[in-house]
């Protein structure tokens, strides 16, 4: 039994991770998390307290992180700003806390002889064509393209280089995009999924041609859990579970599972620089660590995440008006920079 030090334990992905492994081991668990507003202490409500606690605080705050490291086993590092629309708004919360957060807990574990999970997304690779075989694996060449990808792209590097230089035992995974429950309605998914219990129209950014490469959030806990207990130190896994689909796909499935014309969304202005395709090979998690995705049927997986948003509007009702209303500035400010 180990007790894990989880960052970011608050938001979406982190949050499924911390009832992950609170259902699948014996392991404790400390959340350290800002509750930015993309935390929620919500998303950890009811957890067995002899087995868990929230921790209020930054990454950035050095004798605290410290502290932390030094009373736990392992630290599992998902606290990030985690959203590119909002990186091309206000770029400095990422290097604040992406970058400079990894280093402050770099230092931290190396101080104590830490392990270190570090996870990171398949967007430091950039983009790939539309319709070609090509897919990123571990060896793809980094070519970030927005503020938020270059923020995660440099902190990648950062633990890379605290594991050759100082013997850091890191380990780091890239994975595709994840849906599932707990997810901010910022995101695409959750976005389109509570406009049409509001009763507004799906936004499509372009021509929707753009292909994400689905995976269901529990499936990435199980990678990362792997990872941790058997993953190579100084090695880095690719995450990704074959969900490929574009966006204008997506938003027509969403529709059509709750029971509206496939074609009731609008087409707004696209994202500046906006990331073609990813795709992801993961043999090596696959052959490497047994790792399979338990979520196979993108459309299954989805149903279940439009009922449980259907199911849980207390949760998600306090940040859809302040969400749509970030997103109404920002459609007013790419309109203003695009004439
Ligand atoms: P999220 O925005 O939902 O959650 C981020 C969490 O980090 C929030 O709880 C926030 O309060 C916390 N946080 C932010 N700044 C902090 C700070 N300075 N100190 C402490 N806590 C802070 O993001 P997410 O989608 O859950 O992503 C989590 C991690 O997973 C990120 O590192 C992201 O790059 C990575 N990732 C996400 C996806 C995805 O599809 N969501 C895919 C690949 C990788
Ligand atoms: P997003 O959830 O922001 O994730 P990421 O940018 O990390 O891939 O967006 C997923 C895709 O959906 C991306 O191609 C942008 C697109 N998108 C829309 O078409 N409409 C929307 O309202 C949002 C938020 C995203």
């Amino acid at each position: 039994m180990s007790h894990l030090l989880v960052t970011g334990g608050a938001g979406f992905v982190g949050a499924n991770f911390v009832h992950h492994v609170l259902a699948h081991t014996d392991h404790r668990v400390t959340v350290l998390d800002k509750l930015t507003y993309a935390g929620n202490r919500a998303s950890l409500a009811g957890l067995d307290p002899t087995r868990f606690t929230l921790v209020e605080g930054d990454i950035n705050d050095a004798p605290l992180v410290d502290q932390l490291v030094a009373g736990t086993d392992a630290t599992i590092h998902f606290a990030a700003e985690s959203h590119n629309d909002n990186s091309l708004t206000n770029p400095r919360p990422f290097v604040d806390t992406n970058i400079v957060g990894t280093y402050t807990l770099l230092e931290a574990v190396r101080k104590y002889d830490a392990r270190l999970h570090h996870v990171s997304t398949d967007e430091v690779f950039g983009d790939l064509e539309l319709g070609s075989p090509e897919r990123f694996t571990e060896s793809t060449p980094y070519m970030p393209s927005s503020p938020y990808s270059s923020s995660k792209a440099a902190s990648d590097m950062l633990v890379r280089a605290w594991v050759r230089s100082f013997g850091v035992r890191a380990t780091i995974s890239n994975s595709s995009n994840n849906y599932g429950p707990f997810q901010h309605v910022e995101k695409f998914i959750p976005r389109q999924i509570t406009n049409v219990l509001r009763g507004i129209r799906p936004k499509l950014y372009g021509d929707g041609r753009n292909v994400r490469d689905w995976i269901h959030v529990d499936d990435h806990s199980a990678a990362v859990l792997a990872v941790l207990e058997r993953g190579r130190v100084g090695e880095t896994y690719l995450i990704g579970a074959e969900g490929e689909r574009n966006n204008k796909d997506v938003v027509e499935t969403i529709l059509e599972e709750m029971g509206h014309p496939r074609d009731a969304y609008d087409r707004v202005t696209d994202r500046p620089g906006h990331d073609l395709r990813y795709a992801i090979d993961s043999t090596k998690l696959r052959t490497e660590l047994g790792w399979q995705p338990r979520f196979t049927n993108f459309t299954a997986g989805l149903r279940a995440t439009i009922q449980w948003y259907r199911d849980h509007e207390p949760w998600w009702a306090p940040m859809k008006i302040a969400s749509e209303l970030r997103y109404a500035a920002h459609e007013l400010r790419l309109d203003d920079m695009t004439g």
